[in-house]
């Protein structure tokens, strides 16, 4: 008996540790990406001292990425109480627009960072941007700051992501969660869940990724979003290595596949696919994964100008969005995530942020709804339900 059960422990023991990204697997991620997304003719500025704790990065690289798009993150950021370095991957713009960037990143204390060269467009999305996030964790963070990585376009601030109460990200990590990942739907409240399998887009991308014997393993959980991410140091790093394996292996595995119009399966939004399949198969240790609206991110979408599976949110007399009443108390969600799908919200954030003073026009800000890609390079339904 007792030798059964210490084989069985040994088995455990042996299949848990399997699952996590090994070491030296993390070192192929890196350094085949470093290759891949062409990231040795990149220089970082030096790092600058930083009074306060905490970081959050985002990427708006390519030429279609203006101010115009930059502002309701950078500014909601800042009214929202967040202190520390703002860090956002940009490419060189022409002139006026170039200049324009320069004044809302020195207004709201924002650190652009040029990655020019840094392989983007569909790979941007996929894969290059992980590398990007590993490096400027790695350059900008101590080792005790909390990163949030996040798209930017499509993202704003209602309250602190960090410190905030009850849902700042400190409330939700510990040693045994060392990064936190986000829900989409309201799967915990609703009877109509939101799940991999079935929504559309999700199950295409890990069945073309994985083939349908590992994507059926995996598609009755919940859909998680590669959108916004928080973690610690040690974390992020983790996570964001064993992203860039995923995308390794992807391409090893299919280093010809192409879904028709879509492109190559391991580029555009693959990466969430790479995100669930990790999480789903307990290959990101010391992770959790967080209904949505129940810690420091409330992602929202629609597809199709229906909200996404099992998602009705709701808004305080202020207009902020706020986390369900079937949860009890209800509060402001730091992190509002796909807003731009929203034709109310457009309203909203346009009033809320001032946006009129800061040189957006309605027309530019509503002509950019329902772009859906995490960069400026414009490709409808790349992402998301
Ligand atoms: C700007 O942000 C940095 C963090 O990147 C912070 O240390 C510094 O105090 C801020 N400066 C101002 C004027 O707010
Ligand atoms: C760590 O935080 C998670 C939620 O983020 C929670 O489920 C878990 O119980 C916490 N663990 C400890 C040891 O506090
Ligand atoms: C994951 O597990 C390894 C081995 O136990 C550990 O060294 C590492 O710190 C863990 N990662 C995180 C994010 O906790």
């Amino acid at each position: 008996m007792s030798i059964v059960i210490r084989i069985s422990l040994l088995l455990t023991r042996l299949i848990f540790s399997n699952c996590a990204v090994s070491d030296s697997n993390l070192r192929v991620g890196e350094s085949w990406s470093k290759r891949f997304c062409n990231w040795n003719k990149i220089t970082l500025p030096e790092k600058t001292e930083v009074d306060f704790p905490n970081l959050i990065v985002g990427m708006a690289t390519g030429s279609s990425y203006t101010f115009d798009k930059l502002v309701p993150f950078c500014k909601s950021a800042r009214l929202a109480g967040f202190r520390g370095a703002i860090i956002i991957g940009i490419t060189q713009l022409q002139g006026f627009h170039e200049r324009k960037r320069k004044k809302v990143f020195d207004k709201f204390n924002i650190t652009g960072v040029y990655l020019n060269g840094l392989k983007g467009d569909e790979w941007g999305q996929s894969t290059c941007r992980y590398h990007a996030y590993l490096k400027l964790i790695l350059h900008f963070a101590s080792e005790s700051d909390s990163i949030l990585v996040s798209d930017v376009r499509d993202v704003f601030f209602q309250a602190e992501p960090f410190l905030s109460v009850p849902f700042g990200a400190a409330n939700f990590l510990n040693t045994s969660a060392q990064v936190l990942l986000f829900s989409e739907g309201l799967n915990d409240i609703t009877i109509h869940k939101a799940t991999l399998r079935n929504t559309r887009v999700n199950f295409r991308w890990i069945l073309n990724i994985y083939g349908p014997k590992k994507s059926n393993l995996i598609a009755s959980n919940t859909v998680l979003c590669s959108g916004t991410t928080i973690g610690s140091k040690s974390g992020m790093l983790y996570y964001t290595r064993a992203m860039l394996y995923e995308a390794y292996q992807c391409l090893r595995r299919n280093p010809k596949k192409v879904d028709g119009k879509r492109g190559h399966v391991c580029s555009g939004g693959a990466d969430q696919g790479f995100h669930n399949y990790l999480f789903w198969n307990n290959m990101l240790n010391a992770s959790v994964a967080l209904c949505n609206a129940a810690g420091p991110v409330y992602t929202i979408g629609v597809f199709r100008g229906k909200p996404v599976r099992s998602l009705n949110f709701e808004r305080n007399t202020d207009g902020e969005v706020i986390s369900p009443s079937e949860r009890g108390v209800q509060h402001p969600v730091p992190v509002i995530h796909q807003w731009d799908r929203h034709a109310e919200l457009l309203e909203h954030v346009f009033q809320k942020f001032d946006l009129l003073s800061e040189g957006v026009s309605v027309r530019t800000l509503s002509s950019h709804l329902l772009d859906g890609s995490f960069s400026g390079k414009v490709r409808k339904k790349s992402r998301g339900l």
